[in-house]
């Protein structure tokens, strides 16, 4: 696509212009728009952008390192992994109210990355991956929160930068194409969508580093099996959720008592409406399988066949 091409270019220029030879600091999150505008502002700006990935510890497996080597790596970018892991995980004990968990993680996230941008001397911009849809949202009040949406790169208007939003004009889609002409790898550009919140909105209850290890490896596998199946194209978002269930099973000759694993995978065009996919049987049974076989302190799964409404993608 021509367009985007000449979008990303434009925009190269255009940021280095603003910028100058001043420092730009940005709230890299992984996910799609947070890495492409970081790397537009990159290739204008080169080393005087720094990102600041904060890992909550709420992350799926193995998604901490697949952001190291991409960013740092692959694009060679002046990188800070925050480890915040002990800290949230201590912010939430003992806290299992859905809108609790949402706000002590959305104002601890914010804490976090305002001391580590206070480390960069002399930083007088920030870059936000801000996308048209959230500019057209924050323009219109609904009457009732039902969720209070934390997005990583929803930041204070409090901290003293000027803002740099490559992106402000574009849908989702025209971004995953000048993330691609950018050269940023396919798995990142299509990702799925992934909440600021993270796991800890589909461990229900309370958060403890042992649910988490168990609900990962779920999670792993059964995005393992779906792309196996090559239903990733095709299902907008899947993932595992650890409800706070025990239930009685059998294993060899030995009674179990052990977690149930929830599956969820969803079609929808914007997530506010959402249909379960049809996941074949055949998909379903191998990921059940695997789950109960491989991942230690599960012994049932169930798949969720609720559309929203009534339910929500999300289980809290
Ligand atoms: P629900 O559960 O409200 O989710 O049907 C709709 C879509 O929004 C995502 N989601 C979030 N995204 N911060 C985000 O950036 C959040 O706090 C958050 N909560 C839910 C959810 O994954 C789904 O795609």
């Amino acid at each position: 696509n021509w367009n985007m091409s000449s979008f990303a270019d434009d925009k190269i220029n255009e940021i280095r212009e603003f910028v100058g030879d001043k420092k730009a600091i940005c709230a890299l999150s992984g996910g799609v728009d947070s890495s492409v505008a970081a790397v537009l502002v990159h290739k204008a700006i080169k080393d005087n952008l720094t990102c600041i990935f904060v890992d909550h510890g709420l992350l799926r497996l193995n998604e901490a390192e697949e952001v190291y080597n991409t960013f740092r790596e692959k694009f060679n970018m002046n990188l800070i992994m925050v480890n915040a892991r002990e800290r949230f995980l201590g912010k939430l004990k003992g806290i299992s109210d859905p809108e609790k968990k949402r706000k002590i993680i959305g104002e601890e996230f914010i804490r976090v990355f305002e001391e580590e941008a206070k480390k960069i001397k002399d930083a007088e911009f920030l870059v936000q991956g801000t996308i048209y849809p959230d500019v057209v949202e924050s323009g219109t009040k609904t009457s009732a929160t039902i969720k209070s949406h934390h997005n990583v790169g929803g930041l204070p208007e409090d901290l003293k930068f000027k803002l740099i939003e490559p992106l402000r004009e574009l849908f989702k889609d025209e971004v995953r194409e000048v993330g691609r002409k950018l050269g940023i790898p396919e798995e990142l550009v299509s990702r799925q969508p992934f909440p600021g919140p993270g796991l800890a909105i589909r461990v229900l209850g309370e958060i403890t580093e042992d649910k988490l290890n168990i609900l990962r490896q779920a999670d792993f596998i059964f995005r393992e099996e779906i792309k196996r199946a090559d239903l990733d194209k095709e299902i907008w978002q899947y993932f595992a959720v650890l409800p706070d269930i025990k239930s009685v099973g059998v294993m060899g000759d030995e009674r179990t008592y052990a977690y149930t694993i929830a599956l969820r995978a969803v079609e929808s065009v914007d997530g506010m409406t959402s249909d379960w996919f049809r996941i074949p049987y055949d998909v379903l049974a191998k990921a059940s399988s695997r789950i109960v076989n491989e991942v230690k302190g599960v012994n049932r799964v169930v798949y969720d066949i609720t559309s929203k409404p009534p339910a929500t993608i999300e289980w809290e």
